[in-house]
């Protein structure tokens, strides 16, 4: 008999094709995501889930609710939805889906980094307003990305790929702040390691890329926005969390920054009434890092792949580091 699992969002036929050789499997297909309540009725007696980790958070009560649980495989990158110590204590593997998505999250933060300088999204609504009426003049141009100083917080493969398109594409000078140094990014692209108050201070762009951990949580507060330039921009393309949303509000407010690009934010979707909105510097995009059509199906493929190992008791390739 196969094994019974559950998937947690709709993933591509090719993708289901491929997991029908290892599994039964039941997917939630509605439009609306899947709650908690509903996702734990429905692994009671499932052994393998295929998720994301914006959906629910893997602990303590919901492995208890499904006792035959072996291993959870999301379709992301991030899986600060892992409780990893109670996953560990139930022997509960899980996987993720790296290096795949690299490409086309720093594809996103090139974007997300002219349209700020060169503010794209404000010019747009500037000219769809009917507003362009005459040739612009100078408190309508913008800043230039090239030659700028990029300052990357967590180069892991995604920093990586960013560093790569900054240095080769747009001439930048990049910084970096990381937990370990990388020798061999430093000697292939010339990036270089500093600590986070001497990159804050240094860079026109600061992006936050930093997986959210205990560590990590509330890495940007208003004491960290008050040591970036007047002049630079942040963006946070990794979790909400990363951010204490206030400060960067504080920080908006008082002028301390020039401006802000998020994909993330502390409450998914965001509330209405969060002031974040109401910036004209502030551009918002409704976390899209990997969603691309080619890369959140590459996603899919490596996170069945990852279930299927697992199920068939052999090691997944993307074991996450904190379970092995
Ligand atoms: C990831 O892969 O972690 C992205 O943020 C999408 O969830």
């Amino acid at each position: 008999m196969l094994p019974k699992v559950f998937i947690a969002k709709p993933i591509p036929q090719t993708v289901r094709d491929y997991l029908g050789k290892f599994c039964e499997f039941a997917m939630w297909d509605k439009e609306r995501p899947i709650n908690r309540q509903e996702l734990i009725e429905q692994i009671s007696d499932r052994e393998g889930l295929l998720t994301t980790s914006l959906i629910t958070r893997i602990d303590e009560d919901l492995l208890l609710k499904a006792p035959n649980l072996r291993i959870v495989s999301n379709i992301s990158v991030g899986y600060d939805n892992f409780d990893l110590e109670a996953m560990r204590k139930r022997q509960v593997l899980g996987t993720n889906t790296p290096d795949v998505l690299s490409d086309t999250v720093a594809d996103l933060a090139i974007g997300l980094m002219l349209c700020s300088a060169r503010r794209i999204v404000e010019l747009n609504g500037f000219v769809k307003e009917g507003k362009w009426n005459a040739q612009i003049s100078e408190e309508l141009f913008g800043l230039d990305l090239h030659h700028q100083t990029l300052g990357i917080i967590g180069m892991g493969s995604i920093g990586l790929e960013l560093a790569r398109r900054a240095r080769n594409g747009f001439k930048m000078d990049v910084l970096y702040h990381n937990r370990n140094r990388k020798i061999v990014a430093e000697e292939e692209l010339g990036v270089r390691y500093c600590d986070l108050p001497t990159l804050l201070a240094k860079s026109d762009f600061v992006i936050l890329l930093t997986p959210l951990t205990k560590d990590t949580k509330h890495l940007m507060g208003y004491k960290e926005f008050n040591l970036m330039k007047h002049s630079a921009f942040f963006l946070n393309i990794s979790r909400g969390e990363t951010v204490d949303e206030q400060a960067l509000i504080l920080a908006l407010r008082e002028e301390k920054i020039q401006g802000a690009a998020l994909d993330v934010f502390s409450q998914e979707p965001i509330n209405k009434n969060n002031p974040l909105l109401q910036f004209q510097n502030v551009i918002t995009v409704p976390h899209i890092g990997s969603a691309t059509l080619a890369c959140r199906t590459e996603m899919a493929m490596l996170a069945a792949k990852n279930l299927a190992a697992g199920l068939m008791d052999i090691q997944p390739p993307n074991l996450v580091k904190e379970l092995y």
